[in-house]
């Protein structure tokens, strides 16, 4: 597998490719790849001719210093895996320096997409994501990009950014991959014990009830919250149950597109793990 480290020379491989008539998609990480990256990988090579996977850890979206400084490192595991994906696969993979020789200065504002949930705890979070997923569309000029539903409101907030600069792709959501236990493939989750694993289980286990309860929407979200508090080594950072489009609040079960989004800090580092459930 070719590993493009500038903007240069992935620009010149990509002009070729598209000089010889092929489509190009793009899968954006941030490294530390696992199966949920690679069912985006397959995807994209099965609906595109070259497959662009950048691997950069972009430091203008973390808003805690510590999560960027732990965050897993692991390029050559990340390499092996996309061999596996088959297909025309290429890794694009700068530096820090290459993709902001100079600070990002340009703020994006997309609310209440991204003002709220992920964007009221980590501010300057999206506006972080909005910068560098806008360069890496302006490098690759892909036909499609492929996001995984693990981060719902990050999609949310890409489709925005998209309409508003009129870039011509299509953004490409992905389903949740997870584990046998239900818990939602992370990079973050190497970080977690193996007991704070199965504690982690019990986010979509409890999600998951929350459907059967057939309760109004303010009884759904008090017994989500409630019973994953109640469980020692998790506490809920947030529960907003959303209009799936725009990600604003809602109160009834009205909206054609209806989504529960949480976070959850688990066990003694602790780690904050994010997933959704879909009501209707
Ligand atoms: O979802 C991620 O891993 C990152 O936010 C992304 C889209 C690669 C931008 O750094």
């Amino acid at each position: 597998m070719q590993t493009f480290n500038t903007i240069a020379d992935l620009r010149r491989y990509l002009g070729d490719c598209r000089a010889a008539g092929r489509t190009v998609g793009l899968v954006p990480t941030m490294g530390a790849l696992h199966e949920g990256h690679a069912s985006l990988v397959r995807r994209s090579v099965a609906e595109n001719d070259v497959t662009v996977v950048s691997i950069f850890l972009n430091p203008t979206q973390f808003n805690d210093k510590k999560d960027l400084e732990r965050y897993p490192r692991t390029l050559e595991a990340d390499c092996r895996l996309l061999e596996t994906c088959g297909g025309n696969v290429v890794a694009f993979a700068p530096s820090v320096s290459e993709v902001y020789p100079e600070p990002d200065t340009r703020q994006f504002s997309y609310p209440p997409t991204d003002s709220v949930m992920e964007g009221a705890f980590r501010p300057g979070h999206f506006n972080g994501v909005c910068q560098i997923v806008s360069k890496l569309f302006m490098y690759v000029e892909p036909d499609r990009a492929y996001f995984g539903e693990k981060d719902y409101q990050q999609i949310a907030v890409i489709r925005r950014m998209v309409a508003d600069l009129g870039f011509r792709l299509q953004i490409v959501p992905c389903p949740v991959v997870r584990e046998e236990s239900g818990l939602a493939l992370s990079s973050r989750n190497s970080l977690l014990t193996p007991e704070e694993r199965t504690l982690a289980a019990n986010i979509y286990r409890v999600l998951r009830e929350s459907i059967a309860l057939h309760g109004t929407v303010q009884q759904t979200h008090d017994y989500v919250v409630t019973t994953l508090n109640a469980i020692p080594g998790l506490e809920v950072q947030y529960y907003n149950i959303v209009d799936g489009d725009t990600l604003a609040d809602v109160t009834t079960w009205d909206a054609p597109s209806i989504v529960g989004c949480i976070t959850v800090y688990c066990g003694a580092t602790p780690i904050r793990l994010i997933d959704h459930i879909r009501y209707k």
